[in-house]
């Protein structure tokens, strides 16, 4: 089923029946994403999403379906976000992919880089997770680093990551990692700035539900400044491929 998109940068939009098709898409396009990377250049640096999506994903992922499908161990994980808790709260991103993604598939600890949440001072952590990207990309400042894929959630507003709407985050062009602010919930934040998301290889938007059809729409079909504006409508890989990856409830908003 193809839509059309009126942002300047026409993404792949990929919808399918919510559940086990969706899912299966999913785990399709990580396998298929994944292994370009790791074809290209021997591994894929990935920076995983968070909130409560990835949890169908790294359950399916880690299925006997699924995980002998993906090359685990040439996989570097990021994250795109990471809520300022303990790595073992409920809320924390690292943690269910801890429990949900990492340990199942028995990933080396050496692949997984987590943002410290926990630290008494995010800014600090903010420049403690840009040196490891910098690092695992040998990409000295100034150059933006290239991940080779970004999964990305949408919220009801228009933020990705811990980008928000109005927020300096959102702002922040210099960093490769700022401190968000979001407006519910677990306030502070350790973001992935727009810059870094925008140099990615491969950018991938997972999102389900009828509770996101009005915000797809406005990102994807916007109608005005405002909507043009939301962060999620300012993800534009400069490089290459942008995928939306919608179930039949979030993309019902949308017009051909
Ligand atoms: C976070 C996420 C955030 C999330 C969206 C969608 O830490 O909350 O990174 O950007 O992807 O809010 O969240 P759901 O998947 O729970 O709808």
């Amino acid at each position: 089923m193809l839509f059309r998109s009126t942002m300047s940068t026409s993404p792949d939009i990929r919808v399918c029946p919510s559940g086990p098709e969706w899912l299966a898409q999913a785990c399709g396009l990580f396998r298929d994403l994944s292994a370009q990377a790791i074809q290209s250049h021997g591994r894929c640096v990935i920076a995983l999403s968070g909130g409560s999506t990835p949890k169908a994903l790294y359950e399916a992922l880690t299925s006997t379906d699924w995980k002998f499908q993906c090359q685990w161990k040439q996989m570097v994980f990021l994250f795109g976000d990471e809520r300022a808790v303990s790595p073992d709260h409920p809320d924390s991103n690292y943690g269910l992919a801890q429990a949900a993604l990492f340990r199942p598939l028995g990933i080396e600890s050496s692949q997984v880089h987590r943002m410290t949440g926990e630290s008494a001072d995010l800014e600090q952590a903010a420049e403690e997770y840009e040196r490891t990207i910098r690092n695992i990309t040998n990409c000295p400042p100034p150059a933006i680093p290239v991940l080779d894929l970004v999964l990305l959630g949408l919220g009801e507003d228009g933020h990705i990551a811990s980008l928000f709407p109005g927020t300096p985050a959102l702002a922040e062009r210099n960093q490769l990692v700022a401190v968000g602010r979001s407006p519910k919930g677990i306030s502070a934040r350790l973001t992935l700035s727009l810059g870094v998301i925008n140099r990615a290889t491969v950018v991938l938007f997972l999102v389900t539900g009828a509770g996101k059809a009005h915000t797809v729409r406005a990102v994807l079909q916007p109608q005005t400044p405002a909507e043009r504006a939301l962060p999620a409508a300012r993800v534009r890989p400069d490089c290459t491929r942008l995928i939306w990856l919608l179930d039949d409830a979030a993309a019902a908003a949308l017009t051909r």
